[in-house]
């Protein structure tokens, strides 16, 4: 499988510095940032090739893997799509555009394209994905952070947030893919509490789901990126498994 990455920051640099010496199947080979040097270093330690623009790669490549920014899936994703390409998007924030969702999925079906969206930063998405459909009642996002992942200068705990989650995207873009993806997976737009906290030094996600079929909590507690404190490592490694995942031949779990 031949993949081309447009972003390359803190997600990028974990899922190819795991991918490129362990997978002979996956060849990471296209690079593409807005700022050229970030492409060009990837580019170099993978022995792939950056370029200058993202059009370049898709003669080339089964599938992309977007760790940019929302916008970029908004402006890229429908070029992507309409050529037939795979995806595998970080920025799932900018599927709460309703809008923009329908438009990439009518794309993504016209042109036998698929859409993935990784489980990210949380743990639970298979449980959800699983009761949505079946007598889900109510289902609640906390999400504490502390200020520098927040970029706050706070030194108290404060709520900073306290909504549905299509709000919350709006005023943490990058922030708060998480609530996307509770969302988009059980097709609701659910409660979302965001509260910076001085005294954790993780990214924690807290989401409680209850229903007919009773009731579930998950606790993730993650480290954040060292290059990128908004971003927890699990959410490079759930893209990683994803990547790998394309070539199982037993898949187990949704
Ligand atoms: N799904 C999840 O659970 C999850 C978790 C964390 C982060 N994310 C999202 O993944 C994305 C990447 O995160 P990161 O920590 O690697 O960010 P980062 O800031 O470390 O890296 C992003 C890179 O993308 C480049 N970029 C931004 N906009 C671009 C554009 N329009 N065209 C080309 N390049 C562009 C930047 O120059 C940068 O190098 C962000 O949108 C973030 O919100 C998702």
């Amino acid at each position: 499988m031949r993949v081309g990455i447009i972003g390359c920051g803190a997600i990028a640099n974990i899922i190819v510095s795991r991918i490129v010496p362990e997978n002979d199947d996956i060849f990471i080979k296209y690079f593409f940032d807005k700022d050229i040097e970030k492409a060009e270093n990837l580019a170099s330690f993978a022995k792939g090739v950056a370029v200058i623009d993202f059009e370049d790669m898709l003669n080339d490549v089964d599938l992309i893997l977007e760790c940019a920014s929302p916008d970029s899936v908004k402006l890229l994703a429908p070029k992507i799509l309409e050529r037939g390409i795979d995806m595998i998007v970080m920025s799932i924030g900018a599927f709460m555009d309703k809008e923009f969702y329908n438009k990439a999925f009518k794309i993504a079906k016209d042109n036998n394209a698929h859409i993935h969206l990784p489980s990210g930063a949380i743990v639970g998405l298979d449980g959800i994905k699983a009761v949505a459909d079946y007598g889900l009642k109510e289902i609640t996002l906390i999400t504490r952070k502390s200020p520098k992942s927040l970029g706050k200068d706070i030194d108290k705990k404060e709520v900073l947030f306290d909504g549905k989650a299509s709000d919350a995207v709006k005023e943490f873009p990058l922030n708060i893919n998480v609530a996307a993806t509770i969302s988009l997976a059980c097709d609701r737009d659910i409660n979302v509490k965001i509260i910076v906290d001085p005294n954790v030094d993780r990214n924690v996600h807290e989401i409680t789901a209850k229903g007919d079929f009773g009731e579930f909590k998950t606790i993730t507690m993650n480290h954040p990126c060292v290059a990128n404190p908004k971003t927890s490592m699990l959410a490079a490694i759930s893209a990683i498994k994803l990547l790998k995942s394309f070539n199982e031949t037993i898949t187990v779990g949704l």
